[in-house]
């Protein structure tokens, strides 16, 4: 018998979220977000981690990480999401260059500032390191590379990514939820049938399903049953698209989903589109879903097979948000349920496997001294 690990009231106490953003949040490499967007210099995303605001900027195409605040009075420096600018404080408009250092002060005459107090105002460096197209960041600088943390999952990220295409969607909601139930919620399938009945359920019944479990990151695929899918509107679509689709980069053959741990998971049916989420914890019973549709690279040589593609990767967003909408709804029930629990128990089937890796990858480190 396979039993949760988790206790029920780890998904709703104070002092256990306080630990996860220790020992988990600010101590692993987490998604920050994508190369894209820190193209030129001076252009830079924030991203929340461990309950902290990060900066990455590009300085003449060397990226950067910072905490987001201010060494004079400790304003947060960088408001939007993304951008370009200079790094400046918009409160009284100190500037920081590429090391973090203070390097224009507005009438600094009136400080006793010398290089050495230049040096101790230093922003707190986060590293960072890409992987294919995607930004991570660390804080804690215990000599473990991206590459090493990310494991036989590198180079399939690394392929996946350099295989987005344009983003067909992008959206944040609130989910009031624990991130763990968020995240467990898409590490099985066996609530498909109950949950999505009349959308991800169209895909088909999983076929030759394979649970691959890569240190912490575990990840599944399975072929789908054809005959079933070609009954859907989505295959018809996806038919009419099959010559064009023929020139993606990445066909894996299956629908395949990663997790990296902690909370970002990448799916992908085929190849075709890739769907990115960011389970961000908000507090012990709230979490912010960031998700991120990409279609795959293609070769489209015509408005007519624009149009083709446009009107697949509409039918396909459409599903997965109502899919997310329905996952949404069935996580705030379970959190209704497991903040009314206190006894351990439960039991896993073995459709739900890589909730169980998960509960011991995250047990090993909730439980490791602070
Ligand atoms: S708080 Fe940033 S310049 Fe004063
Ligand atoms: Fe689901």
């Amino acid at each position: 018998m396979i039993k949760p690990l988790i206790l029920p009231s780890y998904y709703s106490d104070t002092e256990i979220f306080q630990r996860e953003q220790m020992l988990i949040f600010q101590n692993l490499w987490n998604f920050a977000g994508f190369t894209t967007d820190l193209q030129s210099h001076n252009d830079y995303i924030c991203a929340e981690i461990g309950g902290k605001s990060i900066i990455v900027q590009n300085f003449h195409g060397e990226l950067q990480a910072f905490l987001n605040v201010c060494s004079h009075r400790f304003s947060q420096i960088h408001q939007l999401p993304q951008g370009n600018g200079v790094l400046k404080c918009p409160y009284h408009g100190w500037v920081y260059n590429c090391d973090g250092i203070p390097v224009a002060i507005p009438s600094v005459e009136r400080f006793d500032i010398n290089n050495e107090t230049r040096e101790s105002l230093r922003l707190e460096k986060w590293l960072v390191e890409v992987c294919g197209k995607l930004v991570f960041v660390k804080i804690n600088d215990d000599g473990l590379t991206l590459k090493e943390f990310l494991g036989g999952v590198y180079d399939k990220l690394a392929k996946f990514s350099e295989a987005f295409g344009h983003k067909i969607n992008e959206f944040k909601i609130k989910i009031n939820a624990n991130w763990k139930i968020t995240t467990e919620n898409t590490l099985e399938g066996y609530h498909v049938f109950s949950v999505h009945k009349n959308t991800f359920s169209k895909y088909g019944f999983p076929v030759d399903k394979k649970y691959i479990c890569n240190e912490i990151h575990s990840a599944y695929s399975d072929k789908g049953n054809p005959k079933y899918i070609e009954k859907s509107k989505e295959a018809i679509l996806l038919k009419k698209a099959e010559s064009i689709l023929e020139s993606r980069p990445l066909k894996v053959g299956s629908f395949y989903h990663q997790l990296v741990f902690p909370n970002l998971t990448i799916a992908t049916n085929d190849g075709i589109a890739f769907y990115l989420q960011i389970h961000q914890p908000i507090n012990p019973v709230e979490t912010k879903l960031t998700s991120h549709v990409f279609v795959s690279k293609l070769d489209i040589k015509s408005d007519f097979e624009q149009d083709i593609i446009d009107t697949l990767t509409q039918s396909l967003t459409k599903i997965y948000v109502e899919v997310c909408e329905e996952d949404k709804a069935i996580c705030e029930i379970v959190q209704l349920g497991i903040s009314s629990r206190n006894q351990e128990g439960g039991i896993f089937s073995l459709e739900e496997q890589r909730v169980y890796e998960f509960h011991k990858a995250y047990s090993k480190l909730i439980n490791s001294p602070m």
